[in-house]
This record gives structure tokens, sequence and C-alpha cells, in this order.
């Protein structure tokens, strides 16, 4: 082929041969594409010259060593000019436009020196080529449609047309290539850049440069532009859910995940590389209950949830990348708290007094509870009920419960209450409160004091010293302080016309009754009265109890002998007859006690006698009568020495003197006035019959009467009240009453009471019979009128 196409060149070569020899110095040029081979023929000198064989050699035909020399050679023989070694015109000329090889013919003889040149045509034998075979090239996704692109040029050391004379690109719909040539020929490329990139699209191109020159046939280079998309950050970070859902219990612990959020950025590297946070729109609240991972999006609770505080949490999300300007992306987390029965039902007591009056009525509202539960549903519902048994209840209204009475309360059975209220919710498991509440009840004056007997009997022996406390009497009241501070007092009556305040004192304090005098057993036996006892509250109650003072009887009164009266008071003579005989009733000693029972029990003996064989006394009778029969040697007067003494402790005993004459005339019978003892035995005797016969029947006349009367003074008595005075009454053995008789029987028919004996146990039971009839002497003899002593 290249031999082929060498002689054609050599053809087209020689058409340019200028052929203009000189005889001397002429100039001839040659012409001869490059890349000949050696010995190719370029044109014949000689001949050109019009020399013949014969002249060459004769002349010394040579070539001048200089210059093209190393191209090419002539024949000195023939004068052909021949390509000596190849030539490569771009070695040799590089691009210049012209590339020649002078050269220089000698002859001598004559010398003539011909110049020539021989011009090397290009031959394209160079192809266009790059210095890399791939182009790198980084375009941003960001940049516009139109923006050009420059690219290296190729290189073809071939000239003219035979350099690069164009360039294309590989089809592609986002690039273009557009050329154009500078005022030196220079052809530029640049690449444009038809259509937005998008890296998130397409990550690369890749297209072929190819620069074509314009020799025939054409040359062809390529490379290979490697275009990488750089990305932009005009993706933002996108979440995988625009709304984030999640229920989580109240008391779920710290640190528990709730939600992971993902969020997708299209992007690269940096600018896909994301960062996890709450937006500012995100309220602050939330930032201490949960907390977003940065790098994870991981949403943790962080605090305490309580669901009665909030039910639940909006917060606002959001990515933002790395990319400079960093674009962020938003969505929203939804929390939804689930309730969890962990609250306790609450018991708020309103408005409680605390204090409730005793009387008050069943249904007083004490207090209004309210019970609340912070918790929601089944798990917020309360009941509410007292599990006592306790005189309350609780009645339901509208929004909260009353605590009423359901009982009259007694303040003195019980004084405070500690009511508990149990609330508790239906949650499950349920939980429950309980609260007491104190109730005191108050005192209100319904108790009246209250004495522990209604009667007490008081034994007071006579003769106490006045002004000493004799009993104390005690009510109690079961009120509280003032309603139950009790005084005493004596209700005023008045006793023997005296009033009660004479004889008795009471310490309104302590109830010590205080004796104000010496009681005389002898003047009064008994009385009674009435003990008040009275609180202090408003208004004040009170109650009485009698008093039943009985004054015992002390052996303080001697007896004294009544008959037979002596002129001295303390002897007697009497007189009896000699012929009397044995058991000759002399006379009777009649002593009378004023103390009562053995104290007035009365025992006779005789002291001392003229000769005590002659007289006996009946220890309890008083008779004296003689023991034997009168001898005439006995004296006629005879002294008896007779004592009187009472059965008491320590006794008391009188004594008395009688005198008695024996009378030798038998006949005479001496009695004296009013001495009925002194009487004979027979008439004696009846006297005392007739005596007791008529005092009989005047004491039942006498008791007739006093019944008819009681009647009255019983009806009587509902008008007047006058209760005291219809209560006692005089006995009719006082001294008070035989001396003021009429007064006394006067008293008795107007205010007949019961004939009142105290009965005193062990005591046997005395009383004086009163004969009014007796006009000499109150009185005559004592006689038991009830069961008769032993
Ligand atoms: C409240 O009282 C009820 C009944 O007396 C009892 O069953 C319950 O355990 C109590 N609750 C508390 C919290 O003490
Ligand atoms: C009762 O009260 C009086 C004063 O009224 C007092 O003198 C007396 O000591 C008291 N008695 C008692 C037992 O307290």
């Amino acid at each position: 082929m290249a031999c082929v196409s060498s002689l054609s060149l050599t053809l087209i070569a020689s058409i340019f041969i200028v052929c203009a020899p000189g005889r001397s110095s002429g100039h001839i040029s040659y012409s001869i594409a490059e890349e000949m081979e050696e010995g190719t023929l370029v044109g014949n000198i000689a001949q050109d010259l019009g020399l013949s064989v014969q002249q060459l050699s004769a002349r010394k035909f040579h070539l001048s060593p200089d210059d093209g020399g190393r191209y090419i050679t002539v024949g000195l023989d023939n004068g052909v000019l021949s390509i000596r070694e190849r030539i490569n015109r771009e070695r040799l000329c590089g691009q210049a436009e012209m590339c020649t090889i002078p050269f220089e013919i000698i002859l001598e003889n004559p010398l003539e020196v011909y110049r020539g040149e021989l011009v090397i045509f290009d031959v394209n034998d160079n192809s266009p080529a790059f210095r890399e075979s791939s182009i790198p090239l980084q375009i941003s996704e960001a940049i516009s449609p139109g923006v050009r692109f420059r690219l290296e040029s190729a290189e073809d050391p071939d000239v003219g047309i035979n350099t690069v004379a164009d360039y294309a690109i590989s089809a592609s719909e986002y690039f273009s290539l557009e050329t154009r040539r500078t005022e030196e020929g220079i052809i530029i490329a640049e690449l444009v850049l038809e259509k937005s990139l998008d890296r998130e699209l397409q990550t690369s191109f890749q297209l072929e440069f190819t620069a074509t020159d314009g020799g025939i046939p054409q040359r062809t280079g390529t490379a290979q532009i490697l275009i990488t998309v750089l990305d932009f950050n005009d993706n933002p970070p996108v979440f995988e859910h625009d709304v984030y859902r999640s229920s989580i219990k109240e008391n779920i612990p710290q640190g528990t995940l709730v939600v992971k959020v993902v969020a997708n950025d299209l992007d690269d590297g940096l600018n896909a590389k994301l960062t996890y946070s709450f937006s500012g729109l995100t309220s602050q609240r939330v930032h201490g209950v949960f907390s977003l991972v940065p790098d994870t999006g991981e949403i943790l609770v962080e605090g305490l949830l309580d669901f009665e505080e909030t039910k639940g949490y909006s917060l606002d999300i959001q990515a933002v990348d790395h990319g400079s300007p960093a674009i962020t992306g938003h969505s929203k987390v939804l929390i939804k708290i689930i309730d969890v029965n962990d609250n306790v039902p609450e018991i708020k007591v309103k408005s409680s007094t605390n204090y409730v009056p005793e009387n008050a009525p069943p249904g007083t509202l004490i207090a209004l509870i309210d019970v609340t539960d912070r918790d929601s549903d089944k798990n917020g519902q309360v009941r509410c009920e007292i599990p006592q048994d306790v005189p309350f209840m609780l009645q339901t209204s509208s929004s909260h419960y009353k605590l009423i009475t359901s009982e009259t309360l007694d303040r003195e059975t019980m004084s405070e209450y500690k009511v508990l209220i149990s609330s508790w919710d239906l949650g499950s498991p349920s939980l429950s409160t309980n609260k007491t509440i104190h109730i005191a009840v108050t005192d209100v004056n319904d108790n009246a004091p209250r004495f522990a007997e209604l009667s007490y009997n008081v034994y007071l022996l006579e003769n106490n010293t006045p002004g000493t406390s004799i009993f104390a009497v005690t009510a109690f009241d079961p009120d509280l302080e003032q309603n139950s501070y009790v005084s005493y007092s004596i209700l005023n009556n008045n006793i023997q016309n005296m009033p009660m305040s004479t004889y008795l004192s009471i310490s309104s304090m302590n109830g010590t009754i205080y004796a104000l005098r010496s009681f005389d057993y002898e003047e009064l036996k008994s009385f009674q009265i009435h003990v008040q006892a009275r609180d202090a509250g408003v208004p004040p109650r009170s109650s009485t109890a009698t008093v039943n003072v009985i004054i015992l009887d002390q052996n303080d009164n001697a007896p004294v002998i009544v008959s037979p009266s002596g002129q001295s008071g303390s002897s007697a003579v009497v007189n009896m007859p000699q012929s009397v005989s044995q058991g000759y009733l002399v006379t009777k000693i009649l002593a009378t006690d004023d103390d009562s029972g053995q104290n007035a029990r009365l025992v006779y003996q005789i002291m001392k006698a003229t000769d005590p064989s002659l007289f006996i006394i009946g220890q309890t009778s008083g008779e004296i009568k003689t023991a034997r029969n009168i001898l005439e040697s006995d004296s006629t007067t005879q002294s008896l020495l007779i004592l009187v003494k009472d059965n008491g402790q320590p006794n008391l005993s009188s004594t008395f003197s009688i005198q008695v004459t024996i009378l030798q005339n038998s006949t005479d019978t001496v009695t004296e006035s009013g001495n009925l003892v002194g009487s004979p035995e027979y008439p004696s005797d009846l006297n005392l019959y007739l005596l007791i016969i008529f005092s009989c029947t005047s004491i039942v006349f006498l008791l007739i009467i006093i019944l008819l009367i009681g009647v009255k003074c019983k009806q009587e008595r509902n008008i007047t009240q006058e209760y005291a005075s219809c209560s006692y009454s005089y006995k009719r053995g006082d001294m008070h009453s035989m001396t003021n008789r009429k007064t006394t029987m006067e008293d008795t028919l107007r205010y007949p009471g019961t004939d009142q004996v105290v009965r005193m146990p062990g005591l046997p039971q005395y009383s004086v019979c009163l004969s009014p009839e007796s006009a000499k002497s109150d009185f005559l003899f004592l006689k038991p009128c009830g069961p008769p002593t032993s």
C-alpha cells in the first residue's frame, strides 16, 4: 500500500517539478511527498540542466554536501536525484506550512553552481490524538442548561487539511458539542449542557469524543469523556410517614422506645446525612418528656408521663441534612397516652364543722365530701361508703356526698366518732382511699344531776357537835363542763317551826351536810330534808333527793323516879301494917328514862336496906314486896336505898330512898293523896285498870279523828303544796308535846301526818302512852304500845 501510494505520490510530485533550469546559477525545484521509500527518484537534474552524461563526469558533477545531503542523493553518472532516507515532514519541519530541503549542484570546468530545493508535501500520515484516552469531567447537577465546558483539543502533527478538522461527540440528550475556529484556525470544542442534570436520576455519563482531520482518507482520534454528575443538595429529607402515631401507657418506664422515625434524602454524601431533632414548633414541655436521638431518629421516653396531666403529645420533628445549604424535612409524631389506674381516689372534706351538738336531729349535715379520681373511665369512677356501724351516713347529691347524722346522738354514750370513709375506684385492680373524719359531739344540758339514791338515811347520834359534817350527798351529771357542774342546796322547809337552815347546811360545792346544832333525840327523833342538785347549764336542770336524818339515842338521861314522890324528891315515906304476910306489895317504884331502847330499859335493885332480908324488889317491875313475915323484933322503921339504872352503855342510874314505917295497928291504912302506888294493892290495881281502859278508849277516839283529818289534809296538800308540813309529826312521847300539849294537839289535828315511828334495827320500840286526863301528873307510867318487850 505504502508503495503504491508513494508511486502515485511520485507521479503527482512530478507534476510539481518546476523545470526552470538555467545554465548558470539556475534555480531548480522538485517536490515529493513525505515518507517516500529510499531510492525513490525525484528528478533528473542532468537532464533538467541540459547536461550530457559525458559532461557529468567531466565536469565533476556533485551535490553540495550541505543541507539536504542526508535525505537526497544524485547519481553522479546519470544526474538522477533520489531519496536517500525516508523523509518525515513533521519531523523535518514540524508544523511549518512549507517544508523544503534546499540543495546545491556544483559543476567544474567551468565552475557552475545550481541551487535547487526539494519541497516535501505533507501526507496524512497522522491521526488526531488526545493526550489521554479519557477525559474526566465533573458537572454539578445544579448547573443550568446552556453552560459550556471547553474540551481539550486533539493533536494531529499533520498540517493543512491533514490536521484536526472537526470534533464530534456521541449522541446524548443532555450534551451537545459546539466547535468554533479561532482566527488562527484552531478548532475549539465546547461541550454544551442541553438539559438539567439530575444526579439522582443518572450519576454519570460517558461520551465518545471524536476528533477528525481533513485528510483523505480521513483519520480520527477518540477519547472518552467521563462526566460525573456532582450532587447538589437539592433534595429535602423526606420522612417515611407524614404522621407517626403511637400509643403508650402512662406508666411506661423511662428510656423506652416510643417510635423510630426515618427520613430519606435522595441526595448523596453529606447532603444525605441526616440529623433528627424536634422542630421549633414542638412545645417546650415535650422536651423534658421525650428525647429524640439525633442520629437514629429514635424517640425515647425521658420524663414522667401522666395521663391525668396530658392525654397526648404532638411532636413536630425535623430531619436536617448536612448539605450546604442544609435542607430540612418535617413530620409529626402523635403520641397518645393510655390511662393506667395509677391514681387513688381522693377524698376531700369540705366545710366540715367537726362538731355536732348531741341534740342534732337525724339528717343534720356534718360535711360535704368530694371524692375524685384523676384517672379516666372506669379507673376514675369512684364509689364511697362508711363501712362501720356509726350513726352517720352518706347521702349522694349531684356532685358530692353529704355526711349526715342518721340517728340522734348522745354525747354521754359516745362523745367522739372517728368516721371512716372508704372510697375505691372501679379500675382493675381497684385502688382505694380511706379517710377518717373526727366528729366531736358537743354537750347539751340534757341530763339532770343524778343522786346516787333517791333517799338517804343518815343516822346521827344525838348530842353531836354543832358545825361538824354529818353526811355528804353526791349527784353526778354526765354532761360536760358547765352542764355538769353541780351545786347543792337544801330546799327550805320548817322543822318545829324553825327554818331548816337553822338545823343543817350543805356545801353547795360538794354536798357535804353540816349539822348546825346539837340534836336531842328526846326532842327530835328524825326529820327529812330535800336536797337539790342543780347543774350550771342553760337552762339548768336539777333533781332532788330525800335525806332522812335519824337521830340516834344516846344514854344521856338518867332514870327519874316518878313515884312514889317524896317530899324531897329523892326519898319517900311508906307505911305498912305489921300484920302483912310474905309477898305483901309495899310499894311500886316507878321510874322513867327519857332515853329509849336499852337506854330506857330500867332495872331496879335494893342497894342498901336496914334489914336486907325483909324486902325484895322486882327487877323490872320495881315492886317492893316483903320477903318474909314481919317479926316483932323487926325495927318499925326500915330504910331502903333503891337503885334504878338503865341498860345504856355506860348505864346511868338514880337512887331513891324509902322509909318504910311498920305500923303496929293493922287497920291503919295510910294513903297519900295522889299517891296511887301507895294505896293498898287491890284499889291500886283497880285504878290502874280503869286508867288503862280510859286511856285506850281515848287513843282509839283520837285515832279516828286523826284518820278523818288525814284524808282532808291529803286533799289540801295538793293545793297548798306544803309538802313538808304533812310529812312529819311530833312524837307523842315528846317532852315538848307534853309541855305544850294543847298546841301539840292542835298541830296534830291540823297536820295529821302519820304517827311516824322510826324503826331502828335491834332496838325495841317504845312509846309513852299519854293520859290526857291526868291533871296532876303529866303521865304515869311507861308501857309498851307496840309489841311488848321481853
Ligand atoms: C380502706 O378500708 C377498707 C375497709 O375498711 C379496706 O378494705 C381497705 O384496704 C382500706 N384501704 C386503705 C388504702 O387503707
Ligand atoms: C366541801 O366544801 C367545803 C367548802 O364549801 C370544804 O370546807 C370541805 O372541805 C369540802 N369537803 C370535801 C370532802 O371536799
